[in-house]
């Protein structure tokens, strides 16, 4: 892999930067800012070496068509600020730019496209949408560790067309990941929760071999209590989960790794709404599971205590609203508890899990904070990420 910080010459070169500022946004406005201070490092290097930057991120899943609550217009007035310079927004079909059309102005540093996510050729890993894109600069930075298990245009195919490096928080990402999986002190827990169940279902097998425990929180768990026979009202699942369940119980008794769900939840009737704690046989048709319950919370704690290292993507509940927090919130005081007294090495990874550490100030007492979830995960499975193995 090459990396950026060791290249010469970057003087006037044109610079496709790939940042993941996939940040959480509320009525426009950003609740964590976190994916946004962790790229400061890159762009203040590459202004130092006075190269011109040309960024590309996504935010959510417009799923490649245009969505103005999916601009990356407040992200870059949150950055000019941090960097206090200013930041040109392209709003123009990209695929009609050419390589004048950029930086013809000398004070124009930054520029940055509209979220690569309104274009379905993103996703697709499209060709011709790569070498497009490849024709506007003179290099690829991939900055991006958290989207780096996304096989698309802007993070894999783009890397056959231009000399591409290792930016440097994708760097420190790995390094870090590397350190933490080859000197893991047993007996090691996972926790894994959130909403993007499809990412992280079919992941779960695989990291059985690896662990001790495994706990499921979060929507993902929903689709295990609705398998295992139990009502779940109108809760977020997905739809075809029951082999892949069988798979994951069956593969955990083979690998003596405890497979840990909730016992009791807490749910509502809308996402706005007060919490309720119910026991799993008493879920009406019209609840939503949005937390776990105090059983189950305090049942994780006690796994979380005997513990050497623990790694957690993904919130327990819908963290959003205060009411439905208390199980995130209590994993999180646990493991800062532990953590103090340097009893447990503790890796947390993930857009929301880091928005709910933020929320309650623990954010430093983790021996790493990784921005990336899913990525992380599929890291940890010991799996090659596609936008990784583009670089090599
Ligand atoms: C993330 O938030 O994990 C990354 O930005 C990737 O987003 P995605 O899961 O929508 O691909
Ligand atoms: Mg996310």
């Amino acid at each position: 892999m090459k990396y950026i910080k060791n290249q010469e010459n970057l003087y006037d070169k044109k610079v496709l930067l790939r940042l993941d500022l996939n940040v959480p946004l509320k009525d426009g406005k950003i609740t964590d800012q976190t994916r946004i201070n962790k790229i400061l490092p890159i762009i203040n290097f590459l202004i130092k070496k006075k190269t011109k930057i040309l960024v590309v991120s996504h935010v959510g899943r417009p799923k490649g068509k245009i969505n103005k609550n999916l601009s990356l217009e407040p992200i870059c007035k949150n950055l000019e600020k941090k960097i206090n310079q200013k930041i040109k927004l392209i709003k123009e079909n990209i695929l009609h730019l050419k390589r004048d059309d950029l930086f013809n102005d000398t004070k124009e540093q930054i520029v940055f496209l509209e979220n690569i996510r309104f274009y379905e050729e993103e996703e697709k890993n499209d060709s011709n949408f790569s070498k497009h894109l490849s024709k506007l600069v003179d290099i690829f930075v991939n900055d991006a560790f958290s989207c780096s298990h996304r096989a698309h245009a802007s993070v894999s195919k783009i890397t056959e067309f231009l000399p591409s490096y290792a930016g440097l928080q994708l760097e420190t990402e790995i390094n870090a990941l590397k350190k933490v999986t080859t000197e893991i002190q047993k007996p090691v827990s996972c926790i894994i929760g959130g909403s993007k169940i499809s990412t992280k279902i079919g992941l779960i097998k695989n990291l059985i071999p690896k662990f001790d425990n495994i706990i499921i929180v979060g929507a993902m768990a929903n689709n295990i209590l609705n398998h295992l026979g139990n009502p779940i009202g109108k809760s977020v699942k997905e739809d075809n989960c029951g082999p892949i369940i069988d798979d994951i119980f069956k593969t955990a008794k083979n690998h003596s790794c405890k497979i840990f769900y909730p016992e009791d939840v807490v749910v509502g009737k809308t996402i706005e709404d007060k919490a309720e704690i119910k026991e799993l046989n008493n879920i009406k048709n019209d609840d939503l599971i949005l937390d776990i319950g105090p059983k189950t919370i305090n049942k994780i704690k006690n796994i979380i205590e005997i513990s050497k290292t623990v790694l957690w993507n993904g919130p327990a509940g819908y963290f959003e609203n205060p009411n439905f927090a208390s199980g995130s919130y209590e994993i999180a005081k646990k493991i800062v508890e532990k953590n103090k007294n340097d009893l447990i090495y503790s890796v947390v990874g993930g857009g929301d899990t880091i928005s709910v550490l933020n929320q309650i100030n623990v954010i430093n007492n983790f021996n790493f904070v990784s921005t990336a979830g899913g990525a992380f995960l599929e890291y940890l499975e010991g799996k090659e990420l596609p936008g990784i193995k583009a670089l090599n």
